[in-house]
């Protein structure tokens, strides 16, 4: 396995609450959540985030669950921005609650937002959340473009059945918006995800849809962001669209992230049964020295890790975010 990729890209989930409850994502069994005590504090977390920086980390994407219905996260966005070394800080949302937000982010000096969004029609929307708030998202989108995060990223996960009749209708958003639009390969996490499965869209065959209807796309060398996503352009078009193949390629050998959750909890893969709980160390009086040596141990195991290690299916991307 590859040794020499920088590690510079560290996903920080900062709750483990969501206000959507979507077919694919949240877990089957009923969860018990973190309690207030439990998840980190923001102060925690920018002592963290710097240590992180020490060690190579140069770009902070904040998720959840939701990151938006934290209480304050704009200001958790201003401290982070204070921080020396971190180049960029981005967020995965719903967008539920962004057109209220998008110009105190930006401000606050968020980069880029990445927008869920898995249909365009609103009675599809309450079916695969649970609830009608289509219409927030939309406006959240145009909020977000609005105030100049560039790029502006919907993340979208094709399932046969459920919205493979609007891959084109979501390539064809980047005709008249410069958004980027990412069609991400359902992936095998939970139970819940289990279910979908056998009906998860391949990048091909959403590719092949997408071709089959609007014509040739050329690839696109462009967009910044980091990941495994390749993109293209559709004649004409002012946005691009990209493709996620979690399922049906491995991206493990160029993986250059690390995930912390909302516990202060640091895995340094999504398939390893490794974690490190920074909480009680960052809560006693231990020095950055001895969080620094152990974080750099743990990140040694990164690549003793891929896809093919993970022996029991359980990954929370509602807790971990994605
Ligand atoms: N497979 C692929 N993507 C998923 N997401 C959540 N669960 C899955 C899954 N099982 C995506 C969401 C969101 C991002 C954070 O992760 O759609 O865009």
């Amino acid at each position: 396995m590859e040794k020499n990729i920088t590690v510079d890209y560290l996903r920080l989930s900062v709750t483990d609450l969501c206000n959507l409850n979507c077919v694919y994502c949240t877990p089957l069994e009923k969860r018990e959540f973190l309690t207030h005590q439990e998840v980190l504090r923001y102060e925690e977390i920018a002592r963290l985030i710097r240590l992180f920086i020490e060690i190579g980390i140069r770009k902070v994407r904040i998720t959840g669950g939701e990151p938006l219905i934290k209480k304050n996260i704009v200001a958790l966005v201003e401290m982070l921005k204070k921080i020396e070394g971190l180049e960029e800080i981005s967020m995965t949302t719903n967008g539920m609650l962004l057109s209220e937000y998008a110009a105190q982010l930006k401000k606050a000096g968020l980069s880029r937002v990445n927008i869920s969004l898995d249909t365009l029609k609103r009675d599809r929307f309450k079916a695969i959340t649970g609830v009608d708030s289509f219409l927030e998202v939309w406006e959240g989108i145009q909020a977000a473009l609005a105030v100049g995060f560039d790029p502006v990223k919907l993340n979208v996960v094709p399932i046969k059945g459920v919205n493979d009749d609007e891959i084109v209708d979501f390539a064809k958003l980047t005709l008249k918006y410069p958004l980027i639009v990412r069609f991400i390969e359902l992936f095998h996490t939970n139970q819940r995800s289990k279910k979908f499965i056998e009906s998860l869209l391949s990048s091909e065959r959403t590719k092949k849809l997408i071709t089959e209807e609007l014509g040739e796309i050329k690839p696109s060398h462009m967009i910044k962001g980091e990941g495994p996503a390749s993109y293209y352009k559709i004649s004409g078009s002012i946005g691009s669209i990209g493709f996620i193949s979690g399922s049906s390629s491995n991206f493990c050998h160029c993986c250059n992230r690390i995930r912390v959750d909302c516990a202060g909890r640091i895995s340094p893969c999504l398939f390893s049964g490794h974690i490190y709980d920074t909480r009680p160390l960052l809560r006693s009086n231990t020095q950055d020295e001895k969080l620094l040596e152990d974080i750099k141990k743990l990140l040694s195991l990164k690549f003793q890790y891929t896809k093919y290690t993970i022996k029991e299916r359980k990954i929370e991307m509602s807790s971990l975010g994605g």
